[in-house]
């Protein structure tokens, strides 16, 4: 039905047009130019023109003059087109940043504000981190049981991990906890322009760092910055506070198991099952991070300097690490979070489990 009432309207359409073309050309017959005389007496372009006195007065020096002005503008505008194209073309590579971080901003919003909801689980605004509801079972006696889950804070995601890496992490989530796959390779709903869009959003969030150095550009992602001081404070006096209380007996075992930003500074979120929702087994004994008790690890990394460095660093993909070990890129890098002196702390409690 309707493609045959598309067809009758383009015949239709057709038959119009045809009639106006005939309707047109018969009325141009009419009015067409009459033959006007010989072609040597009228063609405009054989009329005498003007004498050498004319041509090589004012006239010639009209033209110069105009020959200069347009020589001044190229002489001019080149270099300012060659001064100004790159900051041009920065602005327009922002403006696209920007764009895209907008619209990240949208699909990171809440439900109700029509977004994916990572703003419900990772907090609103700036991702500082938030509980998410989640069911767990045990595998063993098939218990359902209702826990929070802690779901760390995004706004030092990129001090962790590299964009590769935060990519995947969207895309495949992480499978075991309320962090679904979310691209479509892992199974989810948004595809790589959304995925994009949200990287650009995050990165548009990140804490500004201190102590850049220069020509690194963006603050908020520049490689040698460090956290800012205050943050920083806030992280050591915790620690300090835990160790005098008597929660914990070290301040390496502090930083390993303290929350912080909803475990975004945490190792214990990674290395030691059930941490996330507040009911953990043996501090170390592995969960997405490796086990770190018993000796594995202190064979791994014979030296103290290369457990520190691997901390400092993280694992990237595919790279070697330690004593025979390859990475995966889910080991974060802390080496902007965390203090050299503190990092030190951390593996000697690590050495120790
Ligand atoms: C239902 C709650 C929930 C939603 C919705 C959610 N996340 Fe998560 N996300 C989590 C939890 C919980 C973790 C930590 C998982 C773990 O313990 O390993 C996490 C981890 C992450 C991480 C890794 C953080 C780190 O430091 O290891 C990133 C990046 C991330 N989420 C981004 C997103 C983005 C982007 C969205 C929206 C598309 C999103 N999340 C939606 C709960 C959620
Ligand atoms: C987001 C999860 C996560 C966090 C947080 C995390 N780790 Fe890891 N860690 C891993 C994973 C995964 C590996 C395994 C290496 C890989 O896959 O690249 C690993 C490996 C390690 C290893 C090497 C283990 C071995 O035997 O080879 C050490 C040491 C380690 N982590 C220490 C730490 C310390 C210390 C912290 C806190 C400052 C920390 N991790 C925080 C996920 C994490």
């Amino acid at each position: 039905m309707i493609a045959l009432a598309t067809t009758s309207v383009a015949w239709i359409l057709f038959a119009v047009l045809a009639i106006g073309w005939i309707v047109y050309g018969l009325a141009n017959i009419g009015s067409s130019r009459k033959e006007a005389g010989a072609e040597m007496e009228l063609a405009a372009n054989r009329k005498p023109y003007y004498d050498d006195g004319v041509l090589e007065g004012r006239r010639l020096e009209m033209v110069q003059l105009l020959g200069v002005l347009l020589l001044i503008v190229v002489v001019v505008g080149l270099p300012l087109y060659w001064i100004f194209e790159p900051s041009r073309q920065a602005g327009a590579r922002e403006g696209a940043d920007s764009r895209l971080a907008g619209w990240g901003e949208d699909l990171f919003a809440t439900t109700a504000d029509g977004g994916f909801n990572c703003a419900g689980c990772h907090g609103g605004m700036n991702a500082g981190g938030a509980d998410a509801p989640y069911s767990i079972t045990d595998p063993r006696t098939g218990e359902v049981r209702a826990v929070t889950w802690k779901a760390p804070a995004l706004n030092t995601i990129f001090y962790r991990y590299s964009d590769e890496e935060v990519q995947f992490i969207i895309e495949y989530g992480r499978p075991y906890s309320p962090m679904s796959a979310w691209g479509l390779e892992g199974g989810g709903p948004l595809n790589s322009q959304q995925v994009d869009s949200l990287l650009a959003y995050m990165k548009s969030i990140q804490i500004e760092r201190v102590g850049c150095a220069e020509g690194e550009g963006d603050p908020k992602l520049c490689e040698s910055g460090q956290l800012p001081e205050d943050v920083q404070a806030d992280i050591e006096s915790s620690a300090r506070a835990s160790v005098e209380s008597g929660e914990y007996e070290s301040y390496g075992e502090a930083l390993f198991n303290l929350e912080l930003n909803s475990g975004a500074y945490s190792c214990a979120r990674c290395h030691t099952e059930g941490w996330s929702y507040d009911d953990p087994s043996v501090p170390g004994q592995g969960a997405l991070g490796w086990n770190l008790t018993g000796g594995s690890v202190n064979s791994h990394f014979p030296l103290e300097e290369d457990m520190v460095e691997f901390i400092d660093a993280g694992s990237e993909f595919g790279a070697v690490y330690g004593i025979q070990s390859q990475g995966t890129g889910r080991m974060p890098g802390f080496g902007a979070m965390l203090t050299d002196a503190q990092i030190e702390a951390i593996v000697e409690y690590v050495r120790g489990l």
